[in-house]
């Protein structure tokens, strides 16, 4: 007789996104000539880079081709691949190998799958409000969860508690949803914290590409003891554009050793077990993010994103409204006018302005009372979007 996975009646009734999703159908079939202002997912709006597309085209090409003709490409990535990408942080002085580098599909995929590496009875520690993925991936396999909330009192940046004994620490920074950076004093209390506790980091790098401020490290791995705590998971989303082109990598240091097991070589095993590995025609794409026109291309897209925080956070500070991001982050986290909760402004701005927000009640109960608004969005309609909600909020 089959048993079945009970911990999936403790998750909440729908994904975040797929919630907002319905929200956003419905209001469109009510009132079919609205256009809306969508800020609500970290979605780009830019397509993929020239030299992405040119890599793309000849991918394509090479599969069409006999003596071209790629099968199976390793699971753990292109070979190619893994050494641009272990390149492109020694550039940044932060010592990386190639065979620390693992190709997937995306941040959130492994986010969740990495947690086959720890025993379920090693509780998770997730700052909250934090992506809902941390939570519900820990929930699904029946991890307990301990929470640390990220308050305004802390400027959502909130330092270790001596007291908890977590397994697994997720970070994020730059922040999704709050957009607070954690600067180099700050990520080292972490990274001290889980050598101290024997724990391991999921440091989820996403955002680094919109990081400004020198204080704030791009890598977990410029920080002294992270190669013996910390993975780091990124993602070509954000970054280049791979929404729904689909590539990431994650980074695990050779020496990462628990229990006398090796989270490298346990990964590599979990990875040939369970995965073909990334498209060879995707990976070829990612590569020319590596390139220096991709590079150059990709900051052009970025520097349009980076604009539309900066129209944003105009709009805020004209308004006078605490918030948090924008600057470091493609994420603006605004605090709900006059104590309103957080689905009742979503639900107001999408009835009176036509924008989509994200309701930070969605990222867990620390978020009440705040919202969030994604720069990813077409830089017309941010500017559209910030001059509604000055007029709305205005009033
Ligand atoms: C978000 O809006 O929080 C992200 O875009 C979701 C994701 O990356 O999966």
């Amino acid at each position: 007789m089959i048993h079945m996975n009970r911990h999936y009646s403790d998750l909440k009734e729908s994904y975040l996104f797929f919630r907002i999703a319905e929200k956003i159908r419905e209001y469109q079939r009510m009132h079919p000539g609205k256009s809306l202002l969508r800020m609500g997912i970290g979605d780009v709006s830019l397509p993929l880079c020239p030299a992405v597309i040119t890599a793309l085209h000849e991918a394509v090409a090479m599969q069409g081709e006999k003596k071209t003709f790629h099968g199976y490409v390793s699971e753990t990535g292109d070979p190619l691949l893994r050494a641009a990408i272990a390149r492109h942080y020694q550039k940044r002085g932060v010592d990386i190998r190639e065979e620390e580098v693992f190709v997937s599909s995306g941040a959130s995929d492994e986010l969740g799958d990495l947690l086959d590496l720890f025993d379920a009875a090693s509780p998770a520690m997730i700052i909250e409000p934090a992506y809902p993925a941390y939570v519900d991936a820990s929930v699904i396999a029946g991890r307990e969860i301990l929470f640390v909330s990220a308050k305004e009192e802390n400027h959502f940046l909130p330092l270790p508690d001596e007291t908890s004994d977590p397994g697994i620490i997720y970070l994020c920074s730059p922040n999704n949803p709050t957009g607070a950076a954690m600067d180099r004093i700050t990520l080292q209390r972490w990274v001290d914290y889980a050598n101290g506790k024997d724990a391991v980091i999921l440091y989820d790098a996403a955002y680094v590409a919109f990081i400004n401020d020198p204080s704030i490290p791009h890598s977990i791995f410029e920080l002294p003891g992270a190669r013996t705590c910390a993975i780091e998971i990124c993602s070509l989303s954000k970054t280049a554009g791979f929404t729904g082109t689909r590539c990431g990598y994650t980074i695990i240091p050779k020496e990462l050793e628990k229990e006398g097991m090796n989270l490298s070589k346990m990964w590599t095993r979990n990875r040939t077990t369970k995965t073909n590995g990334v498209s060879f025609v995707i990976q070829r794409g990612a590569l020319a993010v590596f390139t220096e026109e991709g590079q150059k291309e990709i900051q052009e897209t970025l520097s349009v994103y980076r604009a539309n925080g900066r129209v944003f956070t105009e709009a805020l500070d004209a308004l006078g409204v605490y918030y948090t991001g924008g600057k470091n982050a493609p994420y603006i986290w605004v605090k709900c006018p006059e104590g309103k909760g957080s689905w009742e402004v979503f639900d107001e701005l999408l009835e009176e302005a036509q924008i989509v927000c994200t309701p930070g009640q969605g990222f867990g109960e620390s978020g009440e009372g705040y919202i969030r608004f994604s720069m990813f969005a077409d830089p017309d309609d941010t500017i559209e979007a910030a001059r509604r909600l000055k007029a709305l909020w205005k009033k």
